[in-house]
């Protein structure tokens, strides 16, 4: 007896299906005939379910909440989001970066920190990680650092000597690499963590006065600091390859709402042009003591997704998402990531990505874009402008963030250097200011252990250089280490075998 409190089985078209069990067939034994649809359907449904995971930071989970600013920083933006006492809904993704969508939550790696906020000035969005700086400044090397951390073309696997080189020719990746092989690389819960916008953006106020910024997430829970060891994280990762995605499903089930205050640091527009370090390189941080914190508001995630495909596989973060009174900036990095990601977007979920649910504003949308598959909201005429049938029209805002003053010639070159730019200070800064003994201590034993596996003689070489231009007692203590585990010289071949990857393409 069918229980009738459960609905009917339908098909996708909504029309009542005769089984759930058994397939139409010609006689008990016989075979399977073509009409019977809904056996089809549930077959080519399943073999489409798929869709392309994030070619980064595919790994991942979310969660839906509210931020409200508490702060008063009127004086830096007009932004409606921003405004003492506002409050709007939002939706955040945590990730690890190179790991695909089904590898461990605890392997060693940054972690993203996406907040989308959906306000009634569109939605803005501040796609960060839970470090404030990154590996590289010029986004041609993006694509190559992340190949680097991702798989070989040979044999499929990860490579510790792919990342040190990489890491070893791209001396500005010292910063983020100190974090990486520190505390940070591991965090215990994303709940503890920091979030960063790790790049400056820009303000603008009601007056039309502009500042640069950065913003901080804090955790309400701890310092921020919160980590596994790695051995701890390798255990993990065998028993429980979902334990950060698991934490915050069960935290918020029941009711442990976690919880982030957002800080900004200030920077007014002119001091931009004298300061002694660029602000617009992403591998550095303003100093708080240039830059103090300032309390803006908090961040709190009370709702778990009921369908992770739609709510969290095809939520759609972009940082060209700003709204009026905050913008990009003259960093390199950001402005080609404005480009970035509403690109993998159409690539992954199609052209209108923005009306999937998740996606979509709560402003009311009345742009000129129409058509193209899988379009569900109804265009209206006129679907051109300018035109003279009451369309929409745009309008002029006087003081627009993201325009700067730029002048000079193309060229293809690194930023213009200032008093206080180096590669290696501020990761100096961060070994023996930030972190103390113990901490030092698992900083030297997690690059030990990471060099000593796999690591190829040449690329060794460089890494001892390179942890000596950090700080020469760590590079010091990282070359005893490696070369009393290994007891002596590197055997490990490297990419031995990439020529021959290469010869192969131009055989038969
Ligand atoms: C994801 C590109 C730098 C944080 C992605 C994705 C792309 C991308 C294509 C996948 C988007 C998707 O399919 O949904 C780039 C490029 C960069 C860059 C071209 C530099 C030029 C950064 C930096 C940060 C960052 C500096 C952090 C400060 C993230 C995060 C995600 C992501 C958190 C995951 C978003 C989500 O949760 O859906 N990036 N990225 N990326 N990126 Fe970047």
């Amino acid at each position: 007896m069918t229980d009738r409190s459960t609905p009917r089985t339908t098909n996708d078209a909504g029309i009542p299906i005769q089984s759930d069990e058994h397939s139409l067939t010609i006689g008990r034994d016989g075979p399977i005939v073509l009409n019977d649809h809904y056996l089809i359907e549930q077959m080519a449904n399943f073999n489409r379910e798929r869709i392309p995971e994030r070619q980064p930071h595919a790994k991942g989970s979310g969660a839906f909440g509210h931020f409200e600013t508490t702060g008063d920083v009127t004086a830096y933006t007009k932004a409606k989001l921003f405004q003492p006492g506002a409050k709007v809904d939002t939706a955040i993704r945590f990730s690890t970066v190179a790991g695909e969508s089904g590898s461990p939550d605890t392997w060693r790696d940054p972690r993203g920190f996406s907040v989308k906020f959906y306000t009634e000035e569109g939605n803005f969005d501040m796609v960060g990680n839970n470090t404030p700086i990154f590996f590289i400044r010029d986004p041609m090397k993006f694509q190559h650092f992340i190949r680097s951390q991702k798989r070989r073309a040979d044999n499929g696997l990860r490579d510790h000597d792919m990342q040190w080189d990489f890491w070893t020719l791209s001396p500005e990746s010292a910063h983020q690499v100190t974090y990486l092989m520190g505390d940070r690389g591991i965090p215990k819960t994303w709940r503890e963590m920091n979030g960063y916008s790790s790049h400056t953006y820009s303000l603008v106020s009601a007056k039309g006065e502009k500042f640069w910024v950065k913003f901080h997430f804090k955790t309400d829970l701890g310092d921020g600091n919160a980590y596994f060891s790695q051995a701890d994280a390798d255990t993990m990762a065998g028993k429980d390859g979902d334990f950060h995605r698991r934490d915050l499903f069960n935290a918020i089930d029941q009711g442990e709402h976690p919880s982030w205050t957002l800080f900004w640091q200030v920077m007014p527009y002119e001091d931009a042009k004298t300061y002694r370090i660029n602000p617009f390189d992403l591998t550095k941080i303003w100093p708080h003591a240039d830059y103090p914190l300032i309390e803006v508001g908090k961040l709190t995630l009370t709702r778990n997704p009921t369908d992770f495909h739609s709510e969290i596989e095809q939520l759609a973060f972009e940082p060209n998402n700003m709204v009026p009174g905050v913008g990009l900036s003259p960093d390199k990095m950001l402005l080609a990531r404005g480009f970035s990601y509403a690109d993998a977007h159409r690539a992954r979920l199609g052209v209108n990505y923005k009306q999937i649910p998740v996606n979509r504003p709560v402003a009311p949308v009345h742009s000129y874009s129409t058509a193209g598959a899988m379009r569900i909201e109804k265009a209206t005429d006129p679907v051109y402008a300018p035109n003279s049938y009451g369309g929409p029209a745009a309008e002029r805002d006087p003081y627009e963030a993201g325009i700067w003053q730029a002048d000079g010639e193309m060229v293809r070159e690194a930023y213009t250097l200032r008093a206080d730019d180096d590669d290696w200070s501020q990761a100096g800064t961060l070994v023996r200011e930030v972190m103390d003994d113990a901490a030092r201590g698992r900083l030297v034993e997690n690059v030990v252990s990471h060099l000593c596996d796999g690591v190829s003689e040449k690329v060794l070489q460089r890494a001892f250089e390179y942890w000596r231009n950090i700080d020469a007692e760590t590079g010091r203590k990282v070359e005893e280490g490696v070369r009393s585990k290994l007891g002596g010289a590197s055997k490990a071949a490297g990419m031995g075998s990439a020529r021959s990857i290469r010869d192969t393409s131009h055989s038969n």
